[in-house]
Formats: structure tokens, C-alpha cells, sequence
């Protein structure tokens, strides 16, 4: 959603700035554009549609000598994705620009103010208001006109800003919109809205808090608060993911790498947390006091997305092995619900980047309530890590194509070794189940690690009969519901095809009207505690001529008896049947979507980090 890039160095700083667009491509936008300054004039480039549309038109230009400058991916919300309105904006005298993500929701007011006095506008976005509102406030002093021109903004942004004035300096602000510098004493000062964009030059970075401003230059990165007007003192913090984790390495899209990365991913997650010879976890970052624990009487869960599908399945696990009640709640909703929260609630969110605007609103609230809030979270140093009071993180590594797939299957694992924490913590389970349990989930990593790349080519045959559907329904019961949920989500998101998931014994209550031969039913069946109720269900779709997938457990071979396109997985154990089930449905996602020739990691009108509402 959104991305921003600025630099200022002793490179040239197109190359720069372009590179770290393409980093931030998988964020999704619809627009792109860059400025320089070239002989004390400002120099804009913008256009609609992919980065290779700018680098078309920005050829010759990239020789320039310039090493300040901006760039911005822009995902369309105030105004269609046009040039006019992609980024980034000029004031009257086109002598200041700005980057901007996030919503200024006051925007209409201001710009009639400033028409009134006799501001001239070129776009429809919320943008351009503040480049004319610095313009108005300006005399000779960037700083202060950028401080009262963000003092009369509402929403959420982080702005990047330079002014032919002033031309070694960058501004910076972030208010509830992630914005990060990059530092390195060789190839100068950087500044994005996420740290891809950063790691092929530095692995050092300060993150910005709300409400903060860094003035920007080479060698020099001046940050203060715009609440109290103090100089902050930042940390630089040392990023341990690099630039070649962040690339394709011969995969032919992301989301495929990302696929065959979960064993380690997984792996990544759970090792050192969790004694393989007594079961026993070690969470020290989750900060949790064991008076906190035993205070607790409820979780709530808060999420969205595929985030929120991993709460589904820990919800499961929590009450059967800790015995505590849990709710899981649509951020989106659970923000401005009424909510009965109280000290005795620990909150939970969810987020792969740490910065879905909703989650956070929701984590927010719940703080403010009472609740202990931890997170469970993939970025560090993300908005939501800084704000909890404690996190697992999930280690992953970058996760590049929109639709998540190794974040997904990291958040369970760590879902898992909380349950198993909290049944440690609250007596619930013996030390010889824990132990069991902690077996079943470090041995999962390696029997995924076996199956990807059959699954990937059954997979990739299977689909040559499914691969124009224009509907699917996925089903599973129990643990392994969310995970149809899961299933119908990746395969709508990427193909585009429109697809939902069910609980299986929901069937009957609406959807089996739509059964016929052309809806094709994925049906999870392994053989676990509700295999016989799971069955009955298919054979319902069965008796009205649904086509039907079955995905079940080696050896049983009463399902090749109800359809010929079965894919077996191994037995494990029914605990990691959603880790495991995971996999075929998002490898017949992608491979769908690959057939249909979708673009794969970078879906339609999706943006990796919804950092607004
Ligand atoms: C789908 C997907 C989204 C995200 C959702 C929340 O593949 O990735 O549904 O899960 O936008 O994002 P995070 O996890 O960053 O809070």
C-alpha cells in the first residue's frame, strides 16, 4: 500500500530510488513517480501503472548527477490512478514536492481554504493539499513550514518532503503510516516505507514513532517530536534479513519461493524456543509476568486476513490444551464494537506486517481497557512490536508476494508454542503431553519439507481440469476449517476466481444449493476425530454431482473411491493437520493462478500492508 523512497548521498540518486521501488512493488499500487534535483530546479517523473512504465519514460534521465531526490508506488484512493494524481505533488510554484501515504481525512476543507487563497490544484488526491499548505506556510524556513503544515492535518501519513531551497535536506514525518532510515556512513541516507527497499545499501535503521520529524541530510539524521518540539535521540537498530532473502533466487514468482521456504521458516520459528528434551518453551520476548498469567480468564484474539484465519486455529488449540476461553475478532469490526474488556483479558494481535492500520486501532483500544496486549508479528521493530508489551516474533524472513503464504504457516507455528506455553503455565497438561505436542510441532517442518515439490507437480497436473472455474467451495471441519477459509482466500486473491470456505457441516444450511457439475468442491479430509462426519458431508456433494477434490491421509483409500482427484498427505499428528493441509491449498492457488496467467505476486487492488482503514 503505498510506498515511499527518498535518498540524499553521494550516489546518483535514480538508480537508487528505482531500486527501492521495485523492493517495495509487492506492497501493490497502481501509479509511480520520482523527482530530482538537477542544477537547483526539480525534476518529475510520474506515471500509471507498473515501475517499467517509468523506467520507460525516465531513460535518459538516469544518468542524471543528482543525489536527492523522492520516489513513490502510489495505491489509489483519493482520485483514479492516473499520472495527474500519482506522486509525487508540487505546490504553485512546483519548488516544494511531497510523497505522502495514508489518508489526510480533513483534505476537502483544506483545499477549499487554499483555492480561496488562490492555491491552483492539478489533482484529485488528498496529497497535494499539504504540498500547498507548506507552500503558504513557508518563508524561508522548510522545517518550520512542514511543522505547521502537519499540525493542521487529520489521518494517517508519513510524508516525505524536499524543497529546491533547501537542496541537501529531506524531510521526514510519520504519523500512523510506517516510515524507516536507512544509515550508512558510505552511501549516505535513506528513507522507505519498509526495509527492502533499504537492504541492498544498509542493514542499519531507525524507525520512526508518530508524530516524529527527521531532517535529513548525507551525513546527518536530526529527529525530533512534533507533540513537545524535543530533539529524541534514536537507536539504530541492525536488521539481520539481507538483500538476496528479499529476491526470487529462480523461483518464478515469490509466492512460490515463499511456498517452498516454510520447513525453514517454520524451523526458524519454533528452534530455541522450546526444549526438544522436556517440552518446555522459552517465550522471554512475550513479557508476560506469571501473575499476568494467572490473572488471565480470557484471550481475545483480533486480526485480518489470513492473520485472522491463524487465530481461528489457535483459538482450537488454546481451548483444547490450556484450557482458556478464546474469541477471535475482525479487527475492523472489533475496533468499533462495544467491547467488554477488562484487565482479565489478554489481547492478542495478529500481523504479518505489524502495521494493518485495523489491528493496530484494535490493539490500541484494548490497551486502553486494560488488557495486557502482546503481538504476534513478523517485522521487527513494527509499529505493533513498539506498542505491545510483549511479542512473539514469528521469524520468517521477508515476505515479498501479497497473498502470504510462509507468514501464514509461521503464525501457526508460533500460535503453537504459545498454547503450549499458556498449558505449561496453567498446569493443563501433563509434562509427558507437552513433550509429545512440542515433538509433533518440530518434527512438522520436515515432513512438509519431503512433500512440497510432489504436491507442486500432482498439483500442477490436477489443475488443467479446474483451472477455468469460475467457482469454488473449500471445506474442512474442526482444525482444519480455518484452513478451508485460508484455502478459498489465496485461491480469490490471486486468480480471481470466486471462491468461499465452509465449515463442512455448514453445507446443508445454505450453500449445497449451489452444488452442481461446475462447482468444484475442495473438501479436507483427513483422517482425524471428524473424518466419518467430514465423509458424510462429501458424500452429500457427491449425491448432487458435485466435482470434488479430496485432500486426505496416505493409505485411504475409501477416497479414491469417491473421486479421482485425491491428493494423499502423510499421517501426523491431528494437531498439525492445518500446517500440513496448508500446502496443497496454496499450491493449488498458485499454480491456478500461474495457469491463468495472473500476476501472481502482485494481485489486483491488493496492497501487501494495509496501513489505512
Ligand atoms: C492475504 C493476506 C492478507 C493479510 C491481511 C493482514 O494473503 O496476506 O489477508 O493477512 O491484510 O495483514 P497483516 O498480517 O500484515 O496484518
Amino acid at each position: 500500500m503505498c510506498g515511499i523512497v527518498g535518498y540524499c548521498g553521494p550516489k546518483r540518486v535514480l538508480p537508487v530510488i528505482l531500486e527501492g521501488l521495485k523492493r517495495l512493488e509487492y506492497r501493490g499500487y497502481d501509479s509511480a513517480g520520482v523527482v530530482y534535483l538537477e542544477d537547483g530546479k526539480l525534476v518529475k517523473h510520474r506515471s500509471k501503472g507498473k515501475l517499467s512504465n517509468l523506467e520507460a519514460i525516465i531513460d535518459d534521465a538516469i544518468i542524471t548527477p543528482s543525489h536527492i531526490g523522492l520516489g513513490h508506488t502510489r495505491w489509489a484512493t483519493h482520485g483514479a490512478p492516473t499520472t495527474e494524481n500519482a506522486h509525487p505533488h508540487s505546490d504553485c510554484t512546483g519548488d516544494i514536492v511531497v510523497v505522502h501515504n495514508g489518508i489526510i481525512e480533513n483534505y476537502h476543507s483544506l483545499r477549499e481554504e487554499l483555492k480561496a487563497k488562490g492555491h491552483t490544484f492539478t489533482s484529485e488526491t488528498d496529497t497535494e493539499v499539504l504540498a500547498h499548505l507548506i507552500e503558504d506556510n513557508l518563508e524561508n524556513d522548510l522545517v518550520e513550514a512542514v511543522k505547521k503544515a502537519v499540525a493542521l492535518l487529520d489521518g494517517s501519513f508519513a510524508i516525505g518532503v524536499l524543497w529546491a531551497g533547501m537542496p541537501d535536506t529531506l524531510i521526514a514525518v510519520r504519523n500512523q503510516s510506517p516510515l524507516v532510515l536507512g544509515v550508512s556512513a558510505a552511501s549516505g541516507t535513506f528513507l522507505a516505507s519498509d526495509i527492502p527497499a533499504l537492504l541492498p545499501y544498509t542493514n542499519e535503521v531507525i524507525f520512526l514513532n508518530d508524530m516524529e520529524m527527521a531532517v535529513l541530510t548525507s551525513e546527518s539524521q536530526d529527529i525530533f517530536s512534533l507533540v513537545d518540539g524535543k530533539t529524541i535521540e534514536k537507536k539504530i537498530e541492525t536488521i539481520k534479513w539481507n538483500a538476496a532473502m528479499a529476491e526470487k533466487a529462480g523461483y518464478k514468482h515469490f509466492m512460490l519461493k515463499e511456498i517452498y521456504e516454510q520447513p525453514q521458516a517454520i524451523t526458524n520459528t519454533v528452534s530455541g524456543r522450546i526444549n526438544p528434551e522436556t517440552g518446555e518453551v522459552n517465550l522471554p520476548e512475550l513479557n508476560l509476568s506469571a501473575s499476568d498469567l494467572e490473572n488471565i480468564d480470557r484471550i481475545i484474539f483480533v486480526a485480518c486476513g489470513t492473520s485472522l484465519h491463524s487465530a481461528l486455529v489457535a483459538k482450537y488449540w488454546i481451548e483444547k490444551y490450556a484450557h482458556i476461553p478464546v474469541e477471535v475478532d475482525i479487527a475492523s469490526e472489533f475496533r468499533y464494537r462495544h467491547l467488554l474488556i477488562n484487565e482479565r483479558v489478554l489481547t492478542v494481535s495478529l500481523s504479518q506486517s505489524g502495521e494493518t492500520a485495523d489491528t493496530l486501532a484494535g490493539m490500541r483500544i484494548a490497551k486502553g481497557l486494560g488488557s495486557k496486549v502482546i503481538t504476534i508479528c513478523n517485522v521487527v521493530g513494527s509499529t505493533m512490536t513498539r506498542e505491545a508489551d510483549g511479542t512473539i516474533y514469528t521469524h520468517a524472513g521477508p515476505e515479498i508476494g501479497v497473498a502470504s503464504t510462509k507468514a501464514f504457516t509461521s503464525q501457526l507455528a508460533a500460535l503453537f508454542l504459545l498454547t503450549l506455553f499458556l498449558a505449561e503455565q496453567r498446569n493443563t497438561l501433563s509434562g509427558e503431553e507437552r513433550l509429545k505436542l512440542g515433538k509433533d510441532l518440530i518434527d512438522i517442518a520436515g515432513v512438509i519439507e519431503k512433500e512440497i515439490p510432489r504436491l507442486q507437480e500432482e498439483i500442477g497436473t490436477l489443475i488443467e481440469s479446474y483451472y477455468d472455474a469460475r467457482d469454488f467451495l473449500f471445506i474442512g471441519r474442526g482444525l482444519n476449517f480455518p484452513i478451508a477459509l485460508e484455502g478459498a482466500l489465496k485461491l480469490k486473491e490471486i486468480s480471481y476466481i470466486h471462491a468461499e470456505g465452509y465449515a463442512s457441516g455448514e453445507l446443508k444450511h445454505g450453500p449445497i444449493a449451489l452444488i452442481d457439475k461446475d462447482m468444484p468442491v475442495l473438501a479436507l479430509v483427513p483422517q482425524d476425530d471428524v473424518y466419518q462426519k467430514s465423509i458424510s458431508n462429501v458424500e452429500e456433494i457427491r449425491a448432487r454431482q458435485g466435482r470434488i477434490i479430496l485432500i486426505g491421509t496416505e493409505g485411504d483409500a475409501h477416497l479414491s473411491n469417491i473421486t479421482e482427484d485425491v491428493i494423499y498427505l502423510p499421517k501426523v499428528a491431528d494437531v498439525m493437520n492445518p500446517i500440513l493441509y496448508t500446502i496443497p491449498a496454496q499450491l493449488l492457488s498458485y499454480e491456478i493462478a500461474s495457469r491463468r496467467g495472473c500476476d501472481v505476486d502482485q494481485p489486483r487492488n491488493l496492497a501487501k500492508s494495509v496501513t489505512v482503514e
